[in-house]
């Protein structure tokens, strides 16, 4: 079932979404070579305790942590640990909190100092097939015009999209429905409604699509080995046009 949003509530969800950009950009200037991820987690928690925010993940289904940390071959839900980034790796943050009965839940995958031309071309592509995302999140659409946006734009550059895990509604729970996937012919699926919020959430691998889980239960890494990226944002779909709230202003 898809619960709409009236505008007084998307109002609302600006709240959560504007918490998780701003710790996300906290985020993105703390990491660096030599930090580990467990001292991120230290510093997400702690800010979302400023904004009187609790953590969307910590407890989620078990999952541990306030945060997602991926680096280099995880490919999503990576825990924090005590292994120091190091200069050349990427290193994808995934982030929600809930706040006022709404969710807001983004990711981004930031470079580790200086890394190689085939990590940040990876990571731009992955970014840009984000915003070809959202560019069709319009009343009007279908949702898989979404899909089919960002899957067009990655498999033209040469890379591979994700197909275990998928984006997801947002509001009241972290996940609702409608799922979001990455790949997926335009012009089908359901109709797209102002009052929707979606979680857009493209993961992208620089060899083959497959991933695999490991013995912890929760890390997702690419089955070959290869690089992979993920961004997200929380958008609602309006009268006038997408509207990312988990946008930075
Ligand atoms: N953004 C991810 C998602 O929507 C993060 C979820 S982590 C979990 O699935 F622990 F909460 F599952
Ligand atoms: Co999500």
């Amino acid at each position: 079932m898809i619960v709409l949003k009236s505008p007084r509530e998307i109002e609302r969800m600006r709240v959560p979404c504007r918490i998780v950009a701003e710790i996300l950009g906290l985020l993105r200037e703390s990491v660096k070579p030599g930090v580990t991820t467990l001292e991120l987690e230290e510093l997400a928690i702690r800010e979302t305790k400023k904004h009187k925010a609790v953590p969307a993940f910590k407890g989620y289904a078990g999952y541990p942590y306030a945060l997602c940390c991926s680096p280099n071959d995880r490919v999503i839900h990576g825990m924090p640990n005590a292994t120091p980034l190091k200069e050349g790796d990427i290193l994808s943050i995934d982030f929600g909190v809930l706040y006022d009965e709404f969710y807001g839940d983004s990711a981004i995958t930031l470079p580790v100092g200086a890394i190689s031309d085939t990590a940040r071309a990876l990571m731009t592509a992955t970014e840009e097939s984000l915003y070809c995302g959202i560019e069709q999140a319009v009343a009007g659409g279908r949702l898989y015009d979404i899909s089919s946006a960002v899957q067009r734009h990655v498999e033209a550059r040469g890379y591979s999209i994700v197909r275990d895990f998928v984006g997801h509604g947002i509001g009241k729970q972290l996940h609702e429905d409608p799922q979001v996937p990455n790949y997926g012919v335009a012009g089908r699926g359901i109709s797209l409604k102002p009052g929707m919020v979606l979680a857009i959430e493209p993961m992208v691998n620089c060899g083959t699509y497959a991933v695999k889980v490991l013995q912890d239960g929760w890390t997702a890494v690419t089955a070959d080995g290869s690089l992979s990226a993920h961004f997200e944002h929380t958008v609602a779909v309006t009268e006038h046009g997408p509207e990312i709230l988990t946008r930075l202003a």
